[in-house]
């Protein structure tokens, strides 16, 4: 028997929709919101507005590509959480109503288990259980996949999230939002041994960013002069722009490099505590080619089997929505139609 599912992702500024087959995708559309480059950062607002734009041609560009009509479609997934509430609100409503109109089965899905699962849609040969380093604008997470649908968090950031370390370091640079891709950019051409920044000293398997962005802070107000707070030391604005222009790339380097060490450090602590020895990465941030050069120079000497997701499955998308909806659809994990979109969704 065949199982269609039409899923929607709608938590932050993309507007997405795909369709699978038994966890084949079909196809996988994102209308990417632009408004927000003016702002610096993603304003709620506007991309609750833009989502009401674009969800109904998404989605019916997601059937299109599939050639399906929405007759075929078996279950209607939606992510229910965590993300902004306006704009979960619009997908989330929007599929129910469909599910609703069709009288099929509605499935809500946890944005970041999605984020997991989104490694099976080109390795469905990745053995359980496997360790997955989740990396998002909004998430650090450890987690430990025993199943599809069976996943515990055994690390997170206690503070910043690891897409935040890069969008707001970005940001002391002078570059605009979205920040990471662009210290990506930059670092290629960059001497990542130039300076050093700290690395947290963090118990167990959680994370920390925010005193490695008050020291990048520091040492581009010093302009390289320290990594410290010091009154004295504070250059004029004019000498901070020149240091920074001179030392772009070396500074992006040094800093991708002591993100993603952060990254990799913890990201072999788990697999040394739990004896797991296969790791996956997931989420927006696992785009960038220093942690994904990282985590093969990991694994390598230590023959763990690793799996990295295709970039278009790394930012948010709605084929890992998809695939999480088949295996929620396998399990009858469904939603009740009463159920608020915003509520918390469970994993
Ligand atoms: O998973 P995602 O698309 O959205 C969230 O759920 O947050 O992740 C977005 C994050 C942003 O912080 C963005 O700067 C970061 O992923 N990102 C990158 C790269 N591509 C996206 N960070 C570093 N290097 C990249 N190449
Ligand atoms: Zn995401």
């Amino acid at each position: 028997m065949s199982i269609h599912i039409l899923a929607i992702e709608s938590s932050c500024d993309e507007t997405a929709a795909a369709v699978c087959v038994n966890g084949k995708i079909l196809s996988n559309e994102v209308a990417t919101q632009e408004v927000h480059k003016n702002f610096g950062g993603v304003v709620p607002e506007l991309a609750s507005r833009a989502h009401m734009q674009h969800i109904v041609p998404v989605v019916e560009q997601a059937l299109c590509k599939a050639n399906l009509t929405l007759d075929r479609i078996d279950a209607i997934a939606y992510t229910q959480s965590p993300g902004l509430i306006g704009s979960l609100l619009v997908g989330g409503q929007f599929a129910k109503s469909l599910a609703l109109s069709l009288r099929k089965p509605l499935i809500a899905v946890h944005h970041m288990q999605a984020h997991v699962l989104a490694n099976l849609i080109e390795h469905p040969e990745l053995a359980f259980p496997f360790i997955c380093l989740t990396v998002s604008g909004g998430h650090t997470q450890l987690v430990l996949c025993e199943s599809p649908t069976r996943m515990e968090v055994i690390g997170e950031t206690i503070d910043d999230a690891a897409g935040e370390a890069f969008d707001k370091t970005a940001k002391l640079l002078g570059l605009p939002y979205p920040g990471g891709p662009l210290i990506d950019h930059y670092a290629k051409t960059g001497r990542a041994d130039r300076f050093v920044f700290p690395e947290p000293q963090i118990p167990d398997l959680n994370f920390s960013f925010s005193g490695l962005k008050t020291s990048i802070l520091y040492f581009l107000q010093n302009a390289g002069k320290s990594h410290a707070y010091h009154p004295e030391l504070i250059a004029t604005t004019e000498e901070q722009h020149a240091f920074i222009k001179e030392n772009l790339a070396d500074l992006c380097a040094s800093i991708q490099q002591r993100i993603v060490s952060i990254l990799l450090h913890k990201l072999k602590k788990a697999v040394i505590k739990t004896g797991i020895k296969n790791i996956a990465l997931a989420g927006g941030v696992s785009a960038n080619s220093g942690l994904r050069n990282g985590i093969q120079q990991l694994a390598a000497p230590y023959n763990y089997q690793y799996s990295i997701p295709s970039l278009a499955y790394c930012t948010d998308n709605a084929a890992m929505i998809a695939i999480t909806g088949y295996y929620k659809y396998l399990d009858k994990q469904f939603a009740s139609l009463d159920q608020r979109s915003s509520a918390k969704a469970t994993w």
